[in-house]
């Protein structure tokens, strides 16, 4: 009994110890890797009580100036950004010691667990990577951010950004951080060479979607790279579908409080989500979204339907846009822009206060993000950016949202609050495993009610 309790004891030791080691606090290397996995019928909601995070738990040294700020940018194209972003921040700041303190995990599945933690254990970092929207909203109503109205405006941003990202920051008469960009969910990439090598066009409606999916097939290429890994790509993909199946307007009532989530629609989208993942790689659940697109330049699959964080991938792999890669609306979305936006807000207790709004100037400014926005393969959120520093790509993307329809992400906080996202996510990735479409739509009705 004794050596039972110890063995266990010791067991759990050794986990809290693993799961701090792949947290990483502090550190930009990717994470280890990991095993192929089956999704967790559920996951978890709340980190193991660990933490602090090593960088937390480093005490400067006296006098010395730091900064801590937190995302889960980790893969190529977006750690890039970040990094330019730094570059600028210690231009200004000489002296300043930048803890660059990520969580690697597409999305921020894992990242915001161990976030949680460290909020609930009062140990912010100075400034963390949030979703303007929703997803915003759960910070500032536990009361762990501060207002920024009087430096936004101070800095003259509201004059600068769009009315959709100043009401998608502004919550209780405040506004509560700065976005850094404007990112698309809904994109389709392909890859140029297979496609032209079976005269294939891009599919535009979820029928095409299935004609070109069966012609590559049929060449031995596997149709649609899908992730799983990150525990956020069969959600991901699960907008774009709703969008399709719902059309711009319906898809909006979804985040109305009161809608059942029940209906036939629902249903065919289930219905069409199934039929994509029989096109899909068998192996997702093992695979990142970077990896997914990956396959897609190696040309052993055909298209992944991704955010454009994809095109910042691409760019980091060295691929040309519209020469190795193409693009697209998702199928059935054309016309609709699919929306997410990422941003820093302020800690409530911010250990380097000064830092972190120093921080904020540089996320904020035109410099800061048309240093960041190139490299990540997002638009930037001030409307005065230089259009000439973006590529074919942004450009399209830069047009596309000034003349599309928008609609806002479930995945990437703007449309929903956090308790729906988590379980909306959990329900898509259990799906992608056992394809059970019963289950995962009263995984959803009940997520549903969430939306209050
Ligand atoms: C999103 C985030 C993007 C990108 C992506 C993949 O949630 O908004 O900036 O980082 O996750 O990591």
């Amino acid at each position: 009994m004794r050596y039972t309790k110890m063995l266990l004891t010791a067991v759990s030791l050794l986990m809290i110890l693993a799961f701090v080691a792949a947290c990483g606090g502090g550190q930009t290397a990717a994470p280890a890797a990991q095993p192929a996995q089956k999704p967790a019928a559920v996951q978890p909601t709340t980190a193991p009580a660990v933490q602090p995070t090593q960088a937390a738990a480093q005490k400067p040294a006296a006098g010395a100036k730091k900064l801590e700020i937190f995302s889960w940018w980790t893969n190529g194209g977006e750690a890039t950004g970040l990094e330019k972003m730094y570059g600028i921040y210690k231009q200004k700041n000489a002296g300043v010691e930048i803890v660059n303190a990520t969580v690697a995990g597409g999305a921020g599945t894992n990242a915001k667990t161990v976030l949680k933690t460290r909020l609930q254990g009062g140990q912010p970092p100075d400034s963390w990577q949030v979703h303007a929207g929703k997803e915003l909203t759960s910070y500032v109503d536990a009361g762990q951010m501060q207002p920024l109205t009087a430096f936004f405006k101070e800095q003259g941003y509201d004059k600068v950004m769009p009315k959709l990202l100043l009401d998608q920051i502004t919550y209780k008469n405040e506004i509560w951080s700065v976005p850094v960009n404007i990112h698309r969910s809904n994109v389709l990439w392909y890859n140029k060479k297979v496609f032209a090598a079976n005269n294939l066009q891009p599919p535009k409606t979820l029928d095409d979607f299935f004609k070109v999916a069966d012609a590559l097939k049929a060449k031995g290429v596997t149709p649609l790279a899908v992730g799983g890994k990150d525990k956020f790509e069969n959600g991901h993909l699960f907008e774009s579908v709703l969008l399709a199946t719902y059309g711009p307007d319906d898809y909006a009532k979804l985040f109305a409080p009161g809608t059942k989530w029940d209906d036939a629609k629902l249903t065919q989208a289930i219905d069409t989500m199934k039929k994509m993942l029989g096109y899909a790689n068998s192996d997702r659940s093992a695979l990142g979204w970077a990896d997914a697109a990956q396959l897609v330049l190696d040309g052993k699959a055909g298209m992944t339907i991704m955010g454009d964080w994809a095109h910042g991938y691409f760019l980091s792999k060295n691929a040309k846009p519209d020469v190795d890669y193409g693009w697209a609306a998702a199928p059935g979305t054309d016309g609709v822009f699919l929306w997410l936006s990422d941003s820093f807000g302020l800690a409530k207790g911010a250990p380097n206060p000064d830092q972190a709004k120093a921080w904020l100037m540089v996320c904020g400014s035109k410099e800061g993000q048309d240093a960041f926005n190139p490299a990540k393969g997002s638009i930037p959120a001030r409307t005065d950016a230089d259009k000439s520093l973006y590529d074919v790509y942004l450009k399209y993307s830069i047009d596309s949202f000034g003349a599309n329809k928008l609609a806002p992400s479930i995945v990437h906080g703007a449309a929903a609050p956090e308790p729906y996202m988590v379980a909306y996510g959990n329900a898509l990735e259990v799906f992608s495993s056992d394809l059970d479409t019963k289950t995962v739509k009263q995984a959803l009705t009940d997520a549903g009610k969430e939306i209050k």
